[in-house]
């Protein structure tokens, strides 16, 4: 007999064990035709708000809309500069781009992937107006250091936590440690509606008042338009779905932790294989190790039927959208290293333990 196909996530596994809630979440707003700004948009801020340890939360189209939002909400525009991580998803530099601002890419840490503090301080100019740090792969930036950089050339901090709902770091939650905090919604993040999705989380009131207003076509008041903001809103029948699984993320992201777990005790003694050092806030959006062949055990394990990914296969200098910045090869030598060999092999809550053993299997017959 063959082993069944496992995918890197599997919404359908997951919409499952929810069907019931999730069909009566969203026919409640079909009842109600609330379908913009509803009751369930209201409701799904103030539990978000309260779940990250923030003041406010605001629902809003997408993760990239809320990097975007967040930039012009503390006044970030043409002419500005902002930091960002050499080695992300796309969508961390175009935030910044959209709100009409120059990213300033700085290399990662080579342990954790993550924006690596000591190299932050010399891409400062008098143009910089923030610091955006990203959580990538569920795990928080070196927090304490990159704020305390921050506060010492008094820029604010935009996290992007787009792939981190509910991690930690030192018992605070992502999202809620820099001035503002963004995250994606989208299907396959950890908490993931049906659709796209977004969020930002600040505990500051000016700059919450002013997403307030940009997400609303820079009004909150029906025809007085203060602003010239955006249509992005998160959709109601979204903010209802996420409400159902929100009040469920923290098990989920446990669950994540313990495969993660499995996986390094599996992968450990694997030559060949380097595990990514994490901490215990993580919440293991992906788990993801480095490969010395990584294109090959990419082959390997989809011939398997594992459904595993690369996040990223480029540096974000790398990408045609940013050819325009300049940046040669070997500018950014860690991030493009992470790009040429990182692998993500499956992980989500209700994964079979037996991908562990399947995943480990394939990785050790390559050595
Ligand atoms: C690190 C990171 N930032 C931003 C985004 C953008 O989010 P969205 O797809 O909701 O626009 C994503 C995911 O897509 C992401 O992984």
């Amino acid at each position: 007999m063959t082993a069944p196909f496992v995918p890197l996530v599997d919404l359908k596994a997951q919409y499952a064990s929810i069907r019931d809630e999730v069909d009566r979440a969203a026919l409640g707003t079909f009842a109600r035709c609330d379908f913009i700004l509803g009751e369930a948009v209201g409701r799904f801020e103030s539990e978000f708000a309260a779940f990250c340890n923030a003041k406010h939360a605001l629902g809003v189209a997408s993760g990239t809309d809320a990097l975007h939002l967040a930039c012009r909400a503390l006044g970030i525009g043409p002419g500005d500069e902002v930091i960002v991580p050499a080695f992300t998803f796309i969508a961390s530099a175009l935030g910044v781009t959209l709100a009409g601002a120059k990213p300033v890419l700085v290399d990662v840490d080579p342990k954790t992937a993550l924006l690596d503090p000591a190299k932050i301080e010399a891409a400062i100019t008098d143009r910089t107006k923030a610091i955006l740090p990203v959580h990538l792969y569920g795990q928080c930036a070196d927090m304490d250091a990159i704020c305390e950089i921050a506060n010492r050339h008094d820029l604010p901090v935009i996290e992007d936590a787009a792939q981190a709902h509910g991690a930690e770091y030192k018992g605070r939650r992502a999202g809620s440690i820099g001035t503002v905090g963004c995250f994606s919604f989208y299907p396959g993040k950890n908490l993931g509606a049906y659709g796209d999705g977004g969020g930002v989380v600040t505990s500051d009131d000016g700059v919450f008042e002013e997403l307030r207003l940009l997400r609303n076509w820079g009004s909150t008041k029906k025809y007085h338009h203060e602003q010239m903001g955006l249509n992005s809103r998160l959709d109601t029948v979204q903010a209802g779905i996420l409400s159902v699984k929100l009040a469920r993320l923290d098990g989920w992201n446990q669950r994540r932790r313990e495969l993660a777990a499995m996986y390094d005790e599996a992968l450990g003694g694997i030559d060949g294989v380097e595990l990514t050092q994490t901490d215990p806030g993580s919440v293991y959006h992906l788990y993801v190790v480095r490969m010395k062949n990584r294109d090959a055990a990419l082959e390997a394990l989809h011939a398997a039927d594992i459904g595993a990914g690369l996040h990223y296969p480029f540096a974000v200098h790398q990408l045609g959208a940013y050819a325009w910045l300049g940046h040669e090869t070997g500018s950014f030598p860690v991030s493009e290293d992470w790009a040429a060999r990182c692998l993500s092999l499956p992980i989500y809550a209700e994964m079979p333990e037996d991908a562990v053993e399947r995943s480990a299997a394939v990785l050790g017959g390559l050595s």
